[in-house]
């Protein structure tokens, strides 16, 4: 069947790498893509939520399923577009409703979600203008840190950690008053800080079966040592050396069963990823977010250690058959760097042209692209995060080794890795 994937980072490359060795994968089609989507598929210069366009291409080219990659599209309805016209309703869709995508969308539903369904998150109070005065007592009286999450989507940015009361004040000021996120901060959550250790977890559901795929740890600072500005996120590794089986058995029992068993409570229509961001303190899991898709750069590790046929998975949600799927994973390890644009994660130019890529993945060593375009028959950057590096071993310490030498033979001006992803682990 002819597949069409929305999005343009490295995650959709990944998925378009995967998904172009499927059997079930006919003719593959991103939108919009960039330059290393486009040597697994056409790419399709279409926006990601101009949906009555990518209406018109998939009706065009006989798309049969379309992934999505990023919240933006999910969260605006793309599911609910396609899925509720009659000339569209035959395309799967692997992605949630728009009411379901607001575990994303909202961070106040997110809340009251796992609030209902008993799992394990940091205790929070949401505010609004209305409840504004009851917002500054009640942060004037939290322990410190303290942490403010603006509701709606701020592309990564919305989360605040702030150590002082005074601070968390003209936060809360700017995020309700000012409209600091725009209206993604009308409405502000506060939470309490959790300590411990980050790990994303993965699913695939239909919305009642699941299946877990491959944890990864993501590296979201700027600096070596995990400092500096957050960013969308500067490396990722594959497995998580701590994540041992009886920490896997609690995550599976604690969140993953009663996050989809509420989606069927609630009559979600989820049929695609779940992340799960997770904080583990003292061996237990606590839930600091959801995502409704996979994560960047996390994809560009989990999704290489998968051995099954991933459309064959997506193909398994239509008929409700996730858990008999039996995820078979590679041994090896995998890290991925990201090459980044300097200046990134503030002001940065595009533009530059990159050498030294791999036009082929080995088995060792795969480049995915992040943010890059085809100019005049060159490969130029084209975002903040511009390349990862993937590479595999047998241990995360040798993987990372190994993507860390790949990158000396890349080049393009004014680029900035990270040294140290993956170099604490053995
Ligand atoms: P989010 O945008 O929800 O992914 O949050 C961004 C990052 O902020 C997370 O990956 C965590 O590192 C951190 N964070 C969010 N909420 C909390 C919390 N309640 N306690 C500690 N860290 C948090
Ligand atoms: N790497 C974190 C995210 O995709 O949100």
């Amino acid at each position: 069947m002819n597949i069409l994937i929305i999005g343009s980072g490295g995650r959709e490359h990944a998925l378009a790498w995967k998904i172009n060795q499927s059997k079930h994968c006919n003719k593959l089609f991103i939108a919009p893509g960039n330059a290393g989507t486009a040597s697994c598929g056409t790419n399709l210069d279409i926006k990601v939520n101009d949906f009555e366009t990518l209406k018109k291409a998939a009706l065009d080219h006989d798309v049969k399923m379309i992934v999505v990659g990023p919240e933006d599209p999910l969260v605006n309805g793309i599911y609910d577009f396609f899925t509720n016209n009659e000339t569209t309703k035959h395309i799967q869709i692997v992605g949630p409703s728009a009411e379901a995508a607001q575990l994303e969308g909202s961070k106040a539903f997110a809340k009251a979600f796992m609030q209902r369904h008993n799992i394990p998150t940091a205790s929070y109070k949401e505010f609004d203008a209305h409840n504004y005065t009851e917002g500054v007592d009640y942060i004037k009286k939290h322990p410190l840190p303290i942490v403010l999450k603006a509701d709606g989507l701020a592309a990564g940015k919305g989360v605040l950690i702030c150590t002082t009361h005074e601070d968390a004040l003209s936060e809360f000021e700017q995020m309700i008053l000012q409209s600091k996120f725009g209206k993604a901060s009308n409405k502000v959550v506060i939470e309490s800080f959790l300590k411990g250790i980050e790990v994303s977890v993965f699913a695939i559901t239909d919305g009642h079966s699941f299946c877990v795929l491959p944890e990864a740890k993501d590296y979201k600072r700027i600096g070596e040592g995990d400092t500096g500005l957050n960013t969308g996120g500067m490396g990722a590794v594959s497995p998580v050396p701590f994540f041992d089986e009886a920490l896997k058995l609690k995550i599976l029992e604690k969140i993953i069963k009663p996050t989809i068993k509420g989606f069927a409570a609630e009559k979600l229509i989820y049929k695609g990823f779940v992340f799960f961001g997770l904080m583990i303190d003292n061996g237990e899991p606590y839930v600091i977010e959801y995502n409704c898709r996979m994560g960047d750069p996390e994809t560009e590790v989990v999704i290489p250690r998968i051995k099954n046929d991933l459309v064959e998975i997506f193909l398994s949600i239509e008929y409700n058959s996730l858990d008999g799927i039996n995820i078979s994973t590679d041994d090896r390890a995998a890290a991925t760097t990201i090459i980044v644009s300097g200046g990134y994660p503030g002001s940065y130019e595009t533009g530059k042209t990159i050498t030294g890529l791999l036009d082929e993945s080995s088995n060792d060593i795969i480049c995915f692209h992040s943010g890059t375009k085809i100019t005049n028959e060159n490969v130029v950057t084209n975002g903040g995060r511009v390349i990862a590096v993937t590479a595999f071993g047998n241990s995360i310490l040798q993987a990372a080794v190994l993507s860390r030498k790949q990158i000396d033979s890349i080049s393009f001006e004014n680029m900035y890795f990270r040294n140290d992803i993956g170099f604490e682990f053995k």
